[in-house]
């Protein structure tokens, strides 16, 4: 689903408001490809308005949004569909490259909103479905549950947060990890062996923690900045090449860290 051109994209959260259309259409000017909302960021007309003014054509172009969150307290098949339609609307769009479950808050949960977002794929209007915050043992429930393929599973993954087991199981199911959160939210920063390997190529500790995610099979990355420097500098991260030491001294760090853990969810 992902290629070189949509590997890295942009998270969209709290990109809203005009500053947050002008930082949109600023990322596709310095050639993001792949855009993250979600219905909960309140920002899908934000990205819609940016893609609307943009000069690349839609079908250059990889926008994933994400409905039913367990903030929001409906979850039945209507809501859901209301839902997807708004997001339609908001963005402008008449087809979603990757429409997600957002976090799913039980197996009723999963079980209401899957085969209304597989619907939309059957009807051609949306190209891949997606889940996220999805567990091992919801990804083997989700599966058995709906006919189309999971093509995609967001979740929080960093140099602090590496995830070896959902990758090795999504390695069998044919699923993509998108990685949420791809800097720790900055924690990347203060890690010295994320710093060591910056200093050795002379890039920020985001570019290496970015190059390390790209450089796993089948990982996507979506880093969000309201920042036109820290955009171009994530954007190096398609270009620095880590070798094998830069990749093992990474994969050896130790410190474990999760940025998003509502009490309740057992990871
Ligand atoms: N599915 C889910 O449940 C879920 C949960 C969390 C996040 N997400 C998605 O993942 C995206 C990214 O995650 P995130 O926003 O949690 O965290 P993140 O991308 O790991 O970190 C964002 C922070 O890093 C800073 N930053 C970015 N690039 C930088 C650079 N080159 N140099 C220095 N600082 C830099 C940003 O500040 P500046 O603005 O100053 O650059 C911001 O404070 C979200 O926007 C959203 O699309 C999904």
């Amino acid at each position: 689903m992902f290629d070189r051109r949509t590997q890295l994209g942009l998270g969209t959260y709290s990109l809203t408001g005009e500053s947050g259309t002008d930082t949109v259409a600023a990322a596709l000017d310095v050639g993001y490809r792949h855009l993250d909302t979600a219905r909960l960021y309140e920002n899908e007309r934000e990205i819609g308005e940016a893609i609307a003014d943009s000069d690349v054509d839609r079908d250059n172009l990889f926008v994933a949004t994400k409905v039913a969150h367990f903030e929001e307290p409906e979850k039945t098949e209507s809501y859901v569909h209301r839902a997807v339609e708004q997001s339609f609307d908001r963005l402008g769009l008449d087809r979603i490259d990757l429409l997600y479950h957002h976090w799913p808050q039980s197996r009723d949960d999963i079980e209401t909103v899957l085969p209304v977002l597989e619907g939309y794929v059957e009807d051609g209007v949306v190209d891949h479905l997606g889940v996220s915050n999805y567990t091992i043992a919801d990804m083997e429930f989700a599966r058995d549950l709906i006919d189309v393929s999971i093509d995609a599973l967001q979740v929080e993954m960093h140099p602090l947060l590496q995830q070896d087991d959902l990758r090795a199981f999504l390695a069998d199911a044919d699923t993509q990890l998108v990685a949420y959160s791809p800097l720790a939210q900055g924690e990347v920063f203060d890690v010295d062996a994320i710093s060591a390997v910056a200093k050795k190529h002379g890039v920020s500790e985001a570019v290496v923690s970015l190059a390390w995610l790209l450089s796993k099979d089948d990982v996507a990355a979506i880093p969000r900045t309201n920042s036109v420097d820290h955009l171009r500098d994530n954007f190096e991260a398609l270009s620095v090449a880590l070798d094998d030491e830069d990749i093992e001294s990474i994969d050896a760090i130790e410190r474990t860290h999760r940025c998003e853990d509502p009490d309740w969810m057992r990871w």
